[in-house]
Formats: structure tokens, C-alpha cells, sequence
């Protein structure tokens, strides 16, 4: 399996630019002989500071939006240049949260996921149904859905990092069973293999993400389909080293 594992937490809209390098600090020698890719995807105003704390390590970090335009009248929004500037790497893409309160659709999830592949970054893609959706029986129609548009267009899909977030799973201490997480995934790959080649579908990175932690994430990982996480809540303390060494 070629695949390597990769787990990257997502702030969200926590911590400032003293308590975020306090934490990153403390993590560097807790993650420093991780087998996987690290990153942390940090509020944009603290890439600066944080690109700063973590320089030299083995964090990444990350952005949790990027417009499309390069640059222009948009009010709010943060370039490709921007972050480029910083060394940023990943950027997460088409979150529910953005999705559910920010307007976020198929079509500009599609926009931002080939603008930053095109700037050269990995997209970290979120897809994911909600509760409503999954006890309909139709999460599989749902995500279908949303990897036919958001990936419209998309080149080369292996430089995609797709994160599946049962919507459900997020911020709620519920999250999907290690059989249900690895069905999922499995159809997802299947899909993308369908929408693109079934070679590139097994080089691509499927995270799972909601309400993943130190206490869960071992079998989630040992789950054949699943490549990494997308860490909210967890990101935010020391735990999250525990996640990055799930295998030790
Ligand atoms: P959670 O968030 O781990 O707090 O559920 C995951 C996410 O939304 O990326």
C-alpha cells in the first residue's frame, strides 16, 4: 500500500497567536517520529505566527479556505499568494460548516479545489452527508453528488486529499463505527475510481473526520480505506499527538 497515512487538525475559529505556538511547541517533540504527514489547518490571521512556531518540524500548515480569484474586490477573502507566501501547503476546501453557514456549494467548492491545485497546494476536499441524508438511505446518492461537482474539471485527482465528515459526526462526540467509516470510504473510492481511473482512486488520500481522537482513532486507522483524519476538536490539546502516533 503506497498510500501514505496523513492527519491534520482543524482549528476551526480557536485559539490566538500565543496559545496556538504555545501548543505547537509542546507538540513538536510529541509528533517529531511520526510515520504520517502532519498538518495543522490554522485560522488565517495566525499563519504568519504559527508558520513561524513550527518552522523546522514536521507540521505542515494549513489554511481552512482559499478564494478562487487571484486577486480582486472580495471583501474577506484570502489569495492563493497570501498563503503561498507562508509556505502553506494544504488547504481545507468545501468544509460543512462553510457549507451549512457561509454558502458554500458544489460550485464554489468546485472553483476553490481547482484554484488551489493550481497554486500548486493540496486541497484538503470535505465531503459528507448529514443525519437526515444518512437515515433517508441516501448517503450514497449525496456523496456521489458532491465528488461529481466538486471535482469537476479537476485534472490529476490524486493531488486531491478528499476528507469524508459525516456531518452528523462533527463537534458532536458522535462518530461513524469503523465499519460504517470504511464503507463509506471504500464507496467513495469506488466513485472516484468510476469519475477518474480505478489506479489513481487507490493512490488517493481518504481522510475520515468527526469526532475522531486519541481514544477512537487506532481502529479507525487500522480500517483499510481510511488514510488519515481531519481533527477538530482534538487538534486543540496535546492529544492530538496521540492521533499522529496512532500506530506506535
Ligand atoms: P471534530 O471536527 O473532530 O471536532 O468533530 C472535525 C472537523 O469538522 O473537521
Amino acid at each position: 500500500m503506497e498510500r501514505k497515512p496523513f492527519i491534520a487538525g482543524n482549528w476551526k475559529m480557536n485559539m490566538t497567536a500565543a496559545s496556538g505556538a504555545k501548543l505547537i511547541d509542546e507538540l513538536k517533540p510529541l509528533v517529531k517520529d511520526a510515520d504520517c504527514d502532519v498538518a495543522l489547518c490554522v485560522p488565517a490571521i495566525l499563519i504568519p505566527a504559527m508558520a513561524e512556531a513550527a518552522k523546522g518540524s514536521n507540521i505542515a500548515i494549513g489554511a481552512q479556505n482559499m478564494h478562487w480569484e487571484a486577486k480582486g474586490a472580495f471583501t474577506g477573502e484570502i489569495s492563493a499568494d497570501m498563503l503561498k507566501e507562508y509556505g502553506v501547503k494544504y488547504v481545507i476546501i468545501g468544509h460543512s460548516e462553510r457549507r451549512q453557514y457561509f454558502g458554500e456549494t458544489d460550485e464554489t467548492v468546485n472553483k476553490r479545489t481547482k484554484a488551489v491545485l493550481a497554486a500548486g497546494m493540496t486541497p484538503i476536499m470535505c465531503i459528507g452527508e448529514t443525519l437526515s441524508e444518512r437515515e433517508g438511505g441516501i448517503t450514497e446518492d449525496v456523496l456521489s453528488r458532491q465528488l461529481e461537482k466538486d471535482l469537476e474539471g479537476v485534472e490529476d485527482v490524486t493531488k486531491v486529499v478528499i476528507a469524508y465528515e459525516p456531518v452528523w459526526a462533527i463537534g458532536t462526540g458522535r462518530t461513524a463505527t469503523d465499519e460504517q467509516a470504511q464503507e463509506t470510504i471504500a464507496f467513495i473510492r469506488k466513485k472516484i475510481g468510476e469519475l477518474f481511473c480505478p489506479k489513481c482512486a487507490e493512490k488517493v488520500i481518504i481522510q475520515y473526520g468527526g469526532s475522531m481522537n486519541a481514544g477512537n482513532c487506532k481502529g479507525l486507522m487500522a480500517q483499510p480505506d481510511i488514510d488519515g483524519g481531519l481533527i477538530g476538536g482534538a487538534s486543540l490539546k496535546c492529544d492530538f499527538a496521540k492521533i499522529v502516533n496512532f500506530d506506535k
